[in-house]
C-alpha cells in the first residue's frame, strides 16, 4: 500500500470509530431508556426493570426505579454459577508487609458470605449503616461486599484522615458497626488505627453497637470490651446470601470533600451503580472476563470504590489490590514488578504516583527489569494530567495513556476516551469526550454556552445518567444547593476548562475551595476552619498552590489579632500540627505565613483565587473590586516566594 493509501485507511478508520462513539453517545442522550434498559442487560436482577429513568421528583432524578438486585451477588455469585468459581478474583500484594495473597471468585464469594453472616450476628441488617476504616487489606473489599450481599450501607473512611474526620462521618452516617484492623502500615511508620477509632467514638453522640477489629500481625491491639475479635467473630459465623434490595437503595455512602468544613455523604445508589459500571468497564478500559486489572488507589476514595472493587468483579475480571506506594516500597520499580508479575492488563492510577516514580527515576531504568507486554493501556485520573507526564509514561511504556476526568459525586468517568467501544486519538492535556448520559455544556458566569475553546463552568444537564449520586445523605436540600441551584437545569462540576473544535474536553481545575493534593481531595475551607480556631489567628486563607510532584500543596496565610503575643515559628508548628491532628497528616499542610492582612474584596470576600494566580505565577491583576490594593502588593512577594 502507498503511503497515501495507508494514510487515508487510517483517516477512515479514524472517522468510523468517531462515528461509532457519536452513534452512542448521541442514542444515550436521545433514548436514555433504550440505552441504560440495553445496558442494563450485563447484570442480572431479581426483578428485571422495566422503566430506565424516573422523573417523577425531579431535579432528583432515580435509575431503574422498579428493579431489583443484589451487587455482592453480581459480583461473585453470579461468576461462580457460570462457572468462573476457580478464576482469580482478588489479589493482594502487600509490599510493606512483605505479604501477598489470591482469592478465587469461589473464595472470596464464601469469605463475604461469611462476614456478611457476622456482622448480621451484630445485628446489621438492610439499610443499616456500616463504617469500614481499613488499610489496604483484603478484608476491606471482603467488608464492602458483606455489606452489600446483606443490603447495608457501608462508609469506608479513607487512613490517612485524623479522629475528628472519622467522628463527624461516623455522626452523620449513624453506623451499627464499625469495622477496623489494629493497624495500617504506611513506609515511615506504623499506624494504630484503634485508638484511632475510640478517640472519633469519645466525642461523638452516635454511638455504633459493635467495632469489629481485624488483628494484623504488625501490630496487634488490645480489645476492650465492646470490641470483638474479626477472626473469633467469622470463626463461628453462619454465612448469608444475597439479599434483594431495589435499585435505587443506597449502597454506599462516600464522604467528600465540600467547600465547608463539613463533608458531603455521597450516595450511590444500586442499580444504577451496577449497570453505569459495568458499561464503563467494557466500554471505556477494556476490560471483560479474564482480563487483569490493576488500580493503583485506596479503597477509601471513589476510584477504589469503583474500580478496585466494584467494576473489574462485576466484569469477572481480576483485581489486583496493592498496599504499598509508587516509590520507597521498595523502590521506583514497584509497579512495574506487580503489573509483570500478575499479568496486569491496564493500570489505573493517580498522575502524582507516575510523577513521583519519574522523579526517582526518570530515565525509566526500572522497566528494564519487567516484563510489560500484557499491558495494554495506562489510564490516569483524580487530578490534571500534565502533558509532561503524559509524554513520560507514553514513551517509556509503549502503551496509550489515557486521562480521564470525573469525581466522587459522579462514580465514573464523565469523560474519557472509549478504548473498549471506539479509542479516539489521544490528545494531551485532554480527558477526550463525554461519555454516555452526560451531557457536558461549558457556561459563562450568565449560564450562556461558551463557545469552542473558550474557558468556563463546566456543567452537565440533568438528569445525570446511572451511576451519578442521586442525593447527599439525608439531605436532599444540600444536594440541590450544593450542586444543582447555581445554574437551573445543570449539575456543576465544580470544574472550569473549555470543550475545542473538536468536541475535546479540556478541564483545568477547580472553581471553589476544594484542592487536590497527590489525588488526595481537600478542602481549603475545613483547613481554615482549623487555623481560625488558634487564640492568636483573627483572620486567615488557606490556597492550594502548584507543586511540581502532587500537583497542589495547600499553603496558609494568618493575620494575628492585635496584641497577640507569639513567636512566628511556634505558632507556624502549633497551626501544622493541629491541621494534621484534626485533618489528617493526608493534608499535607506543612506550610503557613503570617502577613500583615489578607486581600479583600469592599464586601469583604478574601480574594483567594486572586492569591492562587500569584502564588502560581500568573500575573494576575487585582480585580477591580479590591479594597485595598496595598495589601495585594505587599502580599505578592510573599505569594511568589516558594516555601
Ligand atoms: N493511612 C495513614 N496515613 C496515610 C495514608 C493512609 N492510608 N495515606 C497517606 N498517609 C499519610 C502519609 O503517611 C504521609 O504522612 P507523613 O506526613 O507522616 O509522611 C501523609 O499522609 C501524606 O501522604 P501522601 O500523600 O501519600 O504523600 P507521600 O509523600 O507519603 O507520598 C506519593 C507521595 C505521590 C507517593 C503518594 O501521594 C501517592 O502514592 N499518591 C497517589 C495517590 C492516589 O492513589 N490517589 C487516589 C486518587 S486516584
Ligand atoms: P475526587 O472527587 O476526589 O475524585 O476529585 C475530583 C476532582 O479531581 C475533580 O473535580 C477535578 O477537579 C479533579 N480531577 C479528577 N480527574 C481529573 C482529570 N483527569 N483532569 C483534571 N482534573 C481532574
Amino acid at each position: 500500500m502507498t503511503g497515501t493509501g495507508s494514510g487515508e485507511f487510517a483517516r477512515r478508520e479514524a472517522e468510523q470509530l468517531r462515528a461509532r462513539y457519536t452513534a452512542q453517545y448521541r442514542r444515550s442522550l436521545d433514548d436514555p431508556d433504550g440505552f441504560w434498559l440495553e445496558a442494563a442487560r450485563a447484570v442480572e436482577w431479581d426483578r428485571r426493570p422495566r422503566a430506565a429513568l424516573d422523573d417523577s421528583d425531579a431535579p432528583l432524578y432515580r435509575w431503574f426505579p422498579d428493579g431489583e438486585l443484589n451487587t455482592a451477588h453480581n459480583a461473585l455469585d453470579r461468576h461462580v454459577a457460570a462457572g468462573r468459581g476457580d478464576t482469580d478474583a482478588l489479589i493482594w500484594d502487600s509490599p510493606v508487609t512483605g505479604s501477598r495473597s489470591r482469592h478465587t471468585y469461589r473464595e472470596l464469594r464464601d469469605a463475604v458470605a461469611t462476614f456478611a453472616g457476622a456482622l448480621r450476628s451484630l445485628g446489621v441488617s438492610r439499610g443499616d449503616r456500616v463504617i469500614i476504616y481499613l488499610p489496604m487489606v483484603p478484608e476491606a473489599v471482603v467488608a464492602m461486599l458483606a455489606c452489600a450481599r446483606l443490603g447495608a450501607v457501608h462508609s469506608v473512611v479513607f487512613g490517612g484522615f485524623a479522629p475528628k474526620e472519622l467522628a463527624a462521618r461516623v455522626e452523620d452516617a449513624r453506623p451499627t458497626v464499625v469495622v477496623t484492623a489494629s493497624c495500617g502500615v504506611e513506609p515511615s511508620r506504623v499506624v494504630e488505627y484503634v485508638p484511632i477509632v475510640r478517640e472519633a467514638l469519645s466525642t461523638t453522640s452516635h454511638q455504633p453497637d459493635h467495632v469489629v477489629v481485624l488483628q494484623r500481625e504488625t501490630a496487634r491491639a488490645e480489645l476492650r470490651g465492646g470490641e470483638r475479635d474479626w477472626a473469633e467473630l467469622v470463626s463461628t459465623a453462619e454465612p448469608a446470601g444475597p439479599v434483594t434490595v431495589a435499585a435505587t437503595d443506597p449502597l454506599y455512602i462516600l464522604y467528600t470533600s465540600g467547600t465547608t468544613g463539613r463533608p458531603k455523604g455521597v450516595v450511590r445508589d444500586t442499580g444504577g451503580h451496577a449497570v453505569a459500571l459495568a458499561w464503563s468497564m467494557a466500554n471505556v478500559y477494556g476490560i471483560g472476563p479474564g482480563d487483569v486489572w490493576w488500580t493503583a488507589s485506596d479503597v477509601g476514595w471513589v476510584v477504589g470504590h469503583s474500580y478496585i472493587v466494584y467494576a473489574p468483579l462485576l466484569v469477572g475480571a481480576t483485581t489486583v489490590l496493592f498496599e504499598g506506594k509508587p516509590v520507597g516500597t521498595p523502590d521506583a520499580g514497584a509497579f512495574w514488578r506487580v503489573a509483570a508479575e500478575y499479568g496486569v492488563n491496564a493500570l489505573f492510577t493517580a498522575p502524582t504516583a507516575i510523577r513521583a516514580i519519574k522523579r526517582v527515576d526518570p530515565e525509566g531504568a526500572e522497566l528494564a527489569h519487567h516484563d510489560l507486554s500484557g499491558l495494554r493501556t495506562l489510564f490516569l485520573a483524580g487530578e490534571r494530567l500534565d502533558p509532561q507526564t503524559h509524554h513520560w509514561a507514553s514513551e517509556r511504556l509503549r502503551v496509550p495513556v489515557i486521562d480521564h476526568w470525573w469525581q466522587t459525586e459522579t462514580g465514573w468517568p464523565i469523560a474519557a476516551n472509549p478504548r473498549g467501544l471506539a479509542p479516539l486519538p489521544v490528545k494531551p492535556g485532554s480527558a477526550t469526550v463525554p461519555m454516555p448520559g452526560w451531557d457536558v455544556r461549558v457556561l459563562d458566569q450568565s449560564g450562556a454556552e461558551q463557545p469552542a475553546g473558550q474557558e468556563g463552568a463546566i456543567t452537565v444537564r440533568l438528569p445525570l445518567p446511572p451511576g451519578a449520586l442521586p442525593t447527599l445523605w439525608g439531605d436532599d436540600d444540600r444536594f440541590v444547593e450544593s450542586y444543582l441551584s447555581r445554574y437551573e437545569g445543570h449539575y456543576l462540576t465544580g470544574d472550569s476548562g473549555y470543550v475545542d473544535s473538536d468536541g475535546y474536553l479540556f478541564v483545568m481545575g477547580r472553581t471553589d475551595d476544594v484542592i487536590n493534593v497527590a489525588g488526595h481531595r481537600l478542602s481549603t475551607g475545613a483547613m481554615e476552619a482549623v487555623l481560625a480556631e488558634h487564640p492568636a489567628v483573627a483572620e486567615c486563607a488557606v490556597i492550594g498552590v502548584r507543586d511540581e510532584l502532587k500537583g497542589q500543596l495547600p499553603r496558609g496565610f494568618v493575620v494575628l489579632k492585635a496584641g497577640a503575643e507569639i513567636a512566628e515559628d511556634r505558632l507556624r508548628d502549633e497551626l501544622v500540627a493541629a491541621v494534621r491532628a484534626q485533618i489528617g497528616p493526608v493534608a499535607a499542610f506543612r506550610d503557613v505565613a503570617v502577613v500583615e492582612a489578607l486581600p479583600k474584596t469592599r464586601s469583604g470576600k478574601v480574594l483567594r483565587k486572586t492569591m492562587r494566580a500569584i502564588a502560581d505565577g500568573r500575573d494576575e491583576p487585582a480585580p477591580s473590586t479590591i479594597e485595598d490594593p496595598e495589601v495585594l502588593t505587599t502580599l505578592r512577594s510573599v505569594l511568589r516566594t516558594a516555601p
